[in-house]
């Protein structure tokens, strides 16, 4: 049986003159068609009874600390009277109840504010649900940045927005770079290259190295570079927190990296068939946090702090750990300290997932 988007895209082949849609363009639908996508309807799938875990599943902590990143820029912009913290891709809204929880009682506890940017209604409601009993009247929310008011002081955070983009995926022929498209192959669906048409992705692909073996296929990601774009030209002065799975240009475009990093997760497996149940599961790419930072350094941000996830959240720890010291820790400091050894340690989420905080505060 095909699943409702697979349907939907079999009849936009057919309607389609070309009968050929870019994979980005099937990756958006399987991912955000406003009834059949993965992340349409309601937020769930994360988590122990999901389709994967993030950071913010492993428990509280984390947003507790990324708390104490936004303190930080906060006091980098000399401690503004308004403070806005700005995320997207907020999902059920469990990160910002953490990051609040961990603001609450210091001094951005009466001065901040929280703004989520969420296009989606069914996620913005399951997120209202969850924080205004929290944040009151100091939460609200954007559909798209051109919603955002925050103007001064801000710290805008996401945690793996950005896999979720959509990913032109790219072929190199020996000869030169291809676009990987989807057409109909029997019932169903398959791959077919097309040459790529001048334009923004044929720019892309001209950034690419080109010594590699026939047939190495990889991604590129257009959507992230607009993204980035967009944000840093939003009018606030402070810092960008984005924390993922990636890599930087040289490792993700290496030579022996030649099926790329699109993967399809379902039930907590993972595997490359990524027209399978699409809809049904989650499609991600890394991250080319080469890309990112160019993009943001052309928009007037600098890299404050790039670096694997397990050393940026030991740094932002390090209070925390210290008051910790000559005290016989309760069972919820261990349940912390639990959480902790999970975000950091290199076998699990430490080495995998990088933290890239930036800045456009002068001087910081
Ligand atoms: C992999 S999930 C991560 C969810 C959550 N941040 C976490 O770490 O548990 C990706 C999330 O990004 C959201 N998303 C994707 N594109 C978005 C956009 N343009 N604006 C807001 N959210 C978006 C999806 O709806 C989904 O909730």
């Amino acid at each position: 049986m095909p699943s409702s988007v697979e349907t939907f895209i079999l009849q936009s082949l057919a309607a389609s003159g070309a009968g050929w849609l870019s994979f980005a363009e099937v990756m958006r639908l399987a991912l955000y068609h406003p009834e059949y996508g993965y992340y349409s309807g309601n937020p769930q799938r994360i988590g122990r009874t999901g389709d994967f875990y993030t950071a913010v599943s492993v428990g509280p902590l984390y947003g507790q600390l990324l708390a104490a990143v936004a303190l930080e820029t906060w006091d980098s912009l000399g401690r503004p009277d308004s403070f806005t913290i700005i995320e997207q891709g907020a999902h059920d809204g469990q990160l910002a109840a953490d990051v609040w929880a961990g603001l609450r009682d210091g001094p951005l506890g009466e001065i901040a504010r929280y703004c989520i940017v969420e296009p989606q209604l069914g996620y913005q409601r399951a997120q209202q649900d969850r924080l205004v009993p929290l944040i009151g009247g100091r939460v609200s929310w954007a559909h798209d940045f051109a919603g955002l008011r925050a103007g001064g002081g801000a710290m805008f955070l996401c945690n793996e927005l950005l896999d979720a983009f959509p990913v032109h995926r790219l072929r190199w022929n020996g000869v030169a770079w291809e676009e990987i498209g989807v057409v109909r192959e029997g019932d169903g669906l398959g791959f077919k290259p097309r040459a790529i048409p001048p334009g923004l992705l044929a720019e892309e692909a001209a950034r690419l190295p080109e010594d590699l073996p026939l047939g190495y296929t990889t991604e590129v990601h257009p959507a992230a570079a607009n993204w980035l774009h967009q944000l840093c030209a939003q009018p606030f002065n402070g810092t960008i927190l984005i924390a993922d799975y990636g890599y930087e240009a040289e490792e993700y475009y290496a030579p022996e990296r030649s099926d790329g990093t699109l993967r399809r997760y379902h039930d907590h497996r993972v595997d490359g068939e990524v027209l399978r149940d699409l809809g049904e599961c989650d499609l991600t790419a890394h991250v080319n946090f080469t890309q990112v930072i160019d993009e943001a350094e052309r928009g007037g941000f600098g890299v404050k702090r790039f670096m694997e996830q397990g050393r940026f959240l030991t740094h932002a720890a390090k209070p925390w750990l210290a008051s910790l010291e000559g005290k016989p820790p309760s069972s919820a400091t261990m349940a912390l300290l639990r959480q902790f050894q999970t975000l950091t340690h290199p076998s699990h989420m430490g080495a995998a997932f990088r933290m890239l905080l930036l800045s456009n505060v002068s001087g910081s």
